[in-house]
């Protein structure tokens, strides 16, 4: 678990997390399209699960290798040749500050919208008087993880690519 796949000077892990932050985007509109102009509830609830799972399995085992194998991002960083400045190192650890105000507070929002939608509605789903909350909690969500998405690839780009 040392080197990454996408051709930059990264781990393993956190080239599998940058495939997940692509291909959530996609997953979430298709979820939105399954739910807006299909009306198609269930689909739209077992792509939120499924998603939800994804993420959860592939940013624990991300966090385990980072810091537990790696020693933390800095380590990771600082290996990619030729070597960065410290002023290059703030820059990045500023856009890691920017990204994280994004990534911490998804899976919160996420756990609770996905409870609260599961404890709600109806078996198989159908929209309920929990339909107004859970939009609201749904598009909060949504941003938020779209969010954590193009900050999180963007600092791969700032990181490792430029
Ligand atoms: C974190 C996970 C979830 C997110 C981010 C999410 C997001 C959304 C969003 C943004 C909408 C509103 C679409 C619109 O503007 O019309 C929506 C609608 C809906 N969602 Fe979810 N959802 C999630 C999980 C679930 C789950 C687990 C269920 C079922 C148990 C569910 C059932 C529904 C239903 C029934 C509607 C339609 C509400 C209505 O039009 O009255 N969602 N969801």
């Amino acid at each position: 678990m040392s080197r990454g796949f996408l051709g930059y000077q990264t781990s393993l892990m956190l080239d599998v997390v940058v495939c997940a932050l692509v291909l959530v985007v996609p997953l979430v509109i298709l979820s939105l399209y399954l739910v807006k102009v299909r009306h198609n509830y269930l689909w739209h609830r077992n792509l939120q699960i499924l998603l939800g799972v994804t993420l959860l399995v592939a940013v624990g085992a991300f966090e385990i290798d980072m810091q537990l194998v790696h020693g933390g991002w800095e380590n990771i960083v600082s290996r990619r040749e030729p070597s960065r400045s410290p002023e290059e190192m703030q820059t990045i650890r500023y856009f890691l500050w920017f990204h994280l105000c994004f990534a911490v507070t998804t899976p919160v929002l996420w756990i609770i919208t996905m409870q609260k939608a599961l404890k709600h509605f109806p078996n198989p789903p159908t929209p309920s008087a929990h339909s107004h909350s859970h939009k609201r909690l749904g598009w909060l969500s949504t941003i938020d993880l779209v969010m954590t998405s193009l900050t999180g690839l963007w600092w791969y780009y700032v990181a490792f690519i430029r």
